[in-house]
């Protein structure tokens, strides 16, 4: 049987990014045209920037991915996009991308969920073992997803307010840390002791839900107060004490859905999965749970890329899904 070659494109968010995947789970190229430099001094993410930015990068990006593979489109079997959900404005230009090309190529085109795209990162670099369930942690999202089969998304728990990375990034600038500012968070985090006292959102029993917002208030708060008194408290302790919240609850909630579905695998997923804290409390935590996987792709396949939407729209275009040239980017797109 001939190898299926597919190429991925992503642009839902601040990254311009196109990728050959053979398989759905060999990458033979990987292009992401980053754009925090340009919105690093505002501080978060401008959509309207990030669109223009997409229409300058995705021509180049695309090119680059054909060569980088060292392919043409008259070996590509199939073109996958995300379609959803993400900024309205940066969703189109991948869309507008991929369905100009599948049309005058006349190339199958097949729409992508990007949080489908981040779970199967993992596919770069395992098998999939069903079921599973996989903890999706990014800065627009933060989802348990169970996952009985292929293509198959049963969200369980998911953010009441802020995302995970949104927590990280708002905790960030309140100590006046650049954008995005989670990976500065995590650094300081390993410089200080957990020692100040935060919530944790556990939610009613038995939920998979989470909140982030409250967090984010009482580390404020804890600032405000000490600034008031004429204290000062070290960002470290906060940044290590802020962590210690978020990973604490993460890990507990994925350890009691994972034993309660008895799944085979845990998958983690999403930019805020480059966390190191993160990684390690999760390792440790299912070291001692020998009959379930714990699986985290490298950092790069962890944030926003095109080969994890190649590798879940290799899946759903083996599974028949094929996409018409009038869909549309779709922002607040359901799993
Ligand atoms: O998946 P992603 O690249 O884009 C979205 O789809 O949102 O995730 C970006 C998010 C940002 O909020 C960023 O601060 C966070 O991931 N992030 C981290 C770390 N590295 C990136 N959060 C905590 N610790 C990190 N090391
Ligand atoms: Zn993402």
């Amino acid at each position: 049987e001939k190898d299926l070659i597919v190429l991925g494109i992503e642009t839902s968010c601040d990254e311009t990014a196109a990728s050959i995947v053979k398989d759905g789970k060999d990458i033979l190229s990987n292009v992401v045209a980053s754009q925090i430099e340009s919105h690093k001094r505002f501080g978060g993410v401008v959509p309207e920037l990030a669109s223009r930015h997409h229409v300058e990068q995705i021509t180049n990006v695309v090119e680059r991915a054909l060569e980088e593979a060292n392919v043409t489109f008259k070996d590509i079997d199939a073109i996958a996009v995300t379609e959803g959900p993400g900024l309205v404005g940066a969703l189109l230009v991948g869309v507008s991308a991929a369905k100009a090309i599948a049309f005058a190529q006349q190339i199958p085109l097949v729409g992508v969920h990007h949080i489908a795209g981040h779970i199967y990162a993992n596919r770069l670099i395992t098998e999939m073992k069903f079921p599973l369930l996989s903890l999706v942690v990014s800065g627009g999202h933060t989802e348990l997803v169970l996952m009985e089969k292929h293509g198959s998304f049963k969200v369980i728990g998911e953010t009441r307010d802020d995302a995970a990375g949104e927590a990280y990034d708002k905790v960030a600038r309140t100590l006046q840390l650049p954008y995005p500012g989670g990976p500065h968070i995590d650094r300081l985090a390993h410089e200080g002791e957990p020692i100040l006292k935060l919530p944790r959102a556990w939610l009613e029993e038995g939920s998979y839900d989470f909140s982030f917002s409250g967090l984010k208030s009482a580390v404020i708060n804890t600032l405000h107060n000490a600034e008031q008194r004429g204290e000062k408290i070290s960002p470290e302790n906060l940044a290590a004490s802020f962590q210690a919240s978020v990973i604490e609850v993460l890990t507990e909630k994925t350890i009691r859905a994972a034993k309660e579905y008895g799944v085979n695998q845990v998958l983690l997923a999403g930019g805020v999965a480059a966390n190191k804290g993160l990684r390690s409390s999760l390792t440790a935590a299912f070291d001692s749970l020998p009959d379930i996987e714990l699986h985290i792709p490298p950092l790069h396949l962890c944030t926003d890329n095109a080969a994890m939407i190649a590798a879940a729209g290799s899946m759903l275009y083996k599974l028949g899904k094929r996409s018409n040239l009038d869909m549309n980017a779709n922002p607040g797109l359901d799993i």
